[in-house]
């Protein structure tokens, strides 16, 4: 038994699995590792200091797989923004056919991308968002709940909810993010109607996943309530691991009066770096999601798309089934 969906046949994958942007960590090994293990690997844009860096980074990439596999190019609001422009024109000449676009304003790039047949999944936090998405010319949602790490938006809604509400008013294929990390997942966002799922903090805790060992391992042994909020006040809310830069953040911007740039310094995207690559879990910010409850091991990623396949296989074929045909010998 396969899970096929229209999210599968759309992108041509094996798995309805997605491996979403991360900075620092889309990079080619990871990316090549999901797509060769049938779920879609995703290149994130910005974690190259240029855009012919990025270039480079598409070809490394061709040479780990031959499979399908996307670019993230994730728009953030920046005193001094990158030059969008020119990573899309790298994506677009690198012949990339599949993008994950995050973020607010996304309409020129959907444009630029829709004009050259590229496929754009754009991720989001709200059915309103999704809807606008929708109605800019996007061909999937990837729908981020409140569980998720990164930016989890200001709603609070959590993906139980979100999923579903979305699902009622959005008629592209959807996949569900945030939260995901097992079989168990996958069913049950298939059945709030998603045609796949998103992950981020899981894959981080894989082999391939280019990041130091006592990162995976931080990940393994913290659970569900090792995140903290950031930012909330700022109205830019992140959603990080829990550790003494998190914590800090948090006190700092609970003083009155607190302001983005008394926080600048410890939030850095250079103090993350170098605590992923470095393996010190107190060094910066650490992005991960509550789903760290469910983490448990380090497999390489066929292991783990695999794993939650065939388990997901197994709820659906043997444990919802086997419950409905009991009810239905028990009424009859
Ligand atoms: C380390 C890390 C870095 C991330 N960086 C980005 C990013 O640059 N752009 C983006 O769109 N999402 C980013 N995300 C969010 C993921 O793509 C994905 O939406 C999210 O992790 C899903 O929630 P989960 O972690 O519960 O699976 C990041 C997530 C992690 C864990």
């Amino acid at each position: 038994m396969t899970i096929s969906t229209r999210f599968t046949e759309l992108v041509g994958i094996k798995h309805p699995i997605v491996q979403g942007g991360m900075m620092w960590v889309g990079r080619a090994e990871l990316t090549a590792a999901v797509s060769n293990a049938g779920g879609l690997g995703i290149l994130t844009a910005l974690t190259q200091p240029t855009p012919d860096d990025l270039r480079r980074e598409i070809d490394r990439c061709r040479t780990l797989t031959d499979q399908p596999f996307g670019v993230n190019l994730t728009i953030l609001p920046s005193v001094t923004p990158p030059p969008y422009a020119a990573y899309r024109r790298a994506i677009i000449e690198s012949g990339i056919r599949i993008v994950e676009t995050a973020g607010s304003k996304p309409q020129e790039h959907v444009n630029e991308f829709k004009a050259h047949g590229v496929i754009v999944i754009h991720k989001c936090t709200a059915v309103r968002h999704a809807l606008s998405a929708e109605r800019m010319g996007v061909d999937a949602i990837s729908i981020d709940g409140f569980e998720c790490a990164g930016h989890p938006g200001e709603d609070d809604v959590p993906g139980l909810v979100l999923i579903p509400a979305a699902a009622d008013r959005i008629s592209i294929p959807m996949i569900a993010s945030g939260g995901f990390g097992d079989g168990r997942g996958l069913v049950a966002a298939l059945a709030l109607g998603a045609e796949g799922i998103n992950m981020g903090t899981r894959f981080c805790a894989t082999v391939e996943a280019p990041i130091h060992d006592n990162i995976k391992q931080f990940l393994v042994n913290n659970d569900e309530r090792s995140t903290n909020l950031i930012f909330r006040k700022f109205h830019n809310t992140g959603r990080v691991a829990k550790n003494s830069v998190s914590d800090r953040v948090n006190e700092i911007s609970a003083q009155g009066g607190a302001q983005f740039a008394d926080i600048r310094a410890l939030v850095s995207g250079a103090k993350g770096r170098v605590a992923l690559s470095e393996g010190d879990v107190n060094a910066g910010l650490i992005w991960a999601g509550q789903v760290q409850g469910l983490i448990h091991d380090v497999p390489t990623c066929k292991e783990l798309v695999e794993r939650i396949v065939n388990d997901a296989e197994r709820i659906i074929s043997k444990r919802l089934s086997g419950a409905t045909q009991k009810r239905a010998m028990e009424t009859s």
